[in-house]
């Protein structure tokens, strides 16, 4: 078997740290001697206008990220994606959310066989479902139309639809009431029920598997309350619950029927599984129309993705400016900071979506990596950010590159009083860009009359790098455009970083021994070869109980 060489071993990698090495100037510098590129770092991809010019990169230092990228065989990588080979490795799987989105008549095979009709034929099903239960005409078992559906699922068959139902909030049916309950803490599953009627609650099971714990537990502890608010009757299931899942077998015995199941595969992973029938419960929210508003977005960036050329292509440049970082940089982390409320588990979406992808720390060959990957990913809403954490960004020791999502536009529904609340919004994200980049020297600190021993303190180096992200408004579509942009940088990432971004063993371990303690704290089980540390733990556990 021949041996991909080793990343840092690669000349390209050389190259960069070597111009890193050089590297001095401030944004501050740069803009001065080159104000172009405000215009020149601008990239555009269906509704996004992305500006990276607050970068710290040359023309230089994107041609030798750009040659990584070819070295690294990226768009290699990300055709044999497109065309549905096996790149999850571990998992011996294909790696196919992109065809998800594929328009009715295009053909994607995995194992010879196209599985583009199957998409269309379960969005249809959810189509058809959805508007059953918007209009009315799903009823639940007491003959009472549906008014709450929530949804039970956990990781990326909870954080997709959760997300993207605040994110559409303006687009959905204000008539009915949808959460979403992913917490085996019991206290999620009460809080989300506790003041509604079973006779109009749906409950959607979402899960690939159908043997995660979490969800497992939740959807049969909601099963319990259903029967025991609509007098017990078993038959009463098939009106208030239906499954999202990979795993028929699983689902009939729980008790769903499979008539009742809305299917996917195992092509699509978890964290990349939003726009397949994981979204049932946005479907049901938004309607089956702007759904596919939705997906039509995602499938502009993928086209994007696809087509166009390397010093254009707006995931292959994200995904690079996070390698500089990271790799040359040693930045630790990436803030995703968007300025609007709608966007507000935009941030918690992306965790999963990157660090569940990118948080290896061996190749795809199974050999240690030496060289750092996916970043830790945080952020909240930019505004209550700016009152709480942005004094670190600012002032503090670490490089933490951000991206600033905002709009052009509020959301009708808003009304003028509120609506005209928007430019003071966008005038934030515009300052903070501004100040993070090029700070407030001494001088100018010192020109404002401030005393000398006050300076330093009130001195902003600025130089921190940020990408901006602009659209007209935040529609169905442009919420597909924004995921797809972010699936495929992390793609990207990991194509280069040469790990397999597809798998996830790293939770696994958590949850067998979650398994083994367990009877210990029910039962007071002994369970071998606990260490000291937990089983002390458990110990005080059962006595503080008591
Ligand atoms: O925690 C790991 C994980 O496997 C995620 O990747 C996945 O999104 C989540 O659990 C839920 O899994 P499932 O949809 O099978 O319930």
């Amino acid at each position: 078997m021949s041996e991909t060489p080793l990343l840092t071993r690669r000349p390209e990698w050389a190259a960069l740290e070597d111009h890193r090495a050089h590297w001095q100037p401030h944004l501050r510098e740069l803009f001065a001697a080159d104000p172009g590129r405000a215009e020149r770092y601008v990239v555009r991809v269906g509704d996004l206008r992305i500006d990276y010019s607050k970068h710290l990169i040359t023309d230089e230092t994107l041609s030798l990220l750009q040659e990584l990228a070819t070295a690294t065989d990226v768009f290699g990588l990300r055709d044999a994606m497109f065309r549905g080979e096996k790149i999850n490795i571990t998992e011996g799987r294909a790696v196919l959310h992109t065809a998800l989105r594929a328009p009715a008549g295009a053909v994607v095979e995995v194992d010879g066989e196209n599985v583009v009709p199957a998409v269309h034929a379960v969005l249809d099903r959810m189509a058809d479902f959805a508007q059953r239960v918007r209009s009315g005409e799903w009823t639940g078992h007491t003959g009472r139309r549906i008014r709450n559906v929530v949804n039970i699922g956990i990781g990326g068959s909870d954080l997709g639809p959760a997300m993207a139902y605040e994110v559409l909030r303006p687009y959905t049916d204000r008539e009915l009431t949808v959460r979403f309950v992913s917490n085996v803490d019991g206290a999620d599953l009460h809080e989300a029920t506790r003041d509604l009627d079973p006779a109009e609650t749906l409950f959607i099971v979402a899960s690939k598997t159908f043997t995660t714990i979490e969800t497992i537990t939740n959807a049969t502890s909601a099963r319990t309350w259903l029967l025991e608010g609509l007098g017990g009757d078993e038959k009463a299931v098939a009106k208030h619950f239906v499954a999202l899942s990979t795993n028929s077998e699983k689902v009939t015995e729980f008790g769903i029927d499979t008539a009742n199941m809305f299917e996917f595969w195992d092509w699509v992973g978890g964290r990349y599984s939003f726009d397949s029938a994981i979204g049932l419960s946005l479907m049901i929210a938004i309607g089956a129309d702007r759904f596919r508003e939705m997906l039509d977005g995602f499938r502009i960036v993928d086209d994007h993705f696809r087509t166009a050329p390397a010093e254009a292509n707006a995931p292959l440049l994200l995904g690079l400016l996070g390698v500089w970082y990271g790799n040359f940089f040693d930045a630790q982390s990436h803030a995703v900071l968007p300025y609007s409320h709608y966007l507000s588990k935009f941030t918690a979406y992306l965790q999963q979506l990157d660090m569940e992808s990118n948080g290896k720390s061996v190749d795809r060959e199974g050999r240690p990596v030496q060289w750092q990957t996916g970043p830790v990913v945080w952020g909240t809403p930019g505004t209550n950010g700016q009152h709480a954490y942005y004094q670190l960004i600012h002032q503090g020791t670490k490089l933490i590159p951000a991206d600033l999502i905002g709009f052009a536009r509020p959301v009708d529904e808003l009304g003028d009083t509120l609506k005209a609340q928007h430019d003071l919004l966008m005038a934030n994200l515009f300052a903070q860009g501004q100040a993070l980049a090029f700070g407030k020297t001494a001088d100018e600190v010192r020109a404002e009359g401030v005393a000398e021993e006050q300076v330093a303190h009130r001195t902003f180096k600025g130089n921190h790098p940020t990408t901006t992200i602009l659209a007209t408004a935040l529609t169905p579509s442009v919420l597909g455009q924004l995921i797809a942009l972010y699936e495929h940088k992390v793609f990207v990432q990991g194509a280069i970083w040469d790990i397999d971004s597809f798998d996830q063993w790293g939770v696994e371990l958590g949850k067998v021994l979650a398994k083994r303690v367990e009877p210990a704290l029910t039962e007071g089980a002994d369970v071998p070869g606990l260490d000291a540390s937990t089983a002390a733990l458990v110990a005080a556990y059962r006595e503080l109980r008591k």
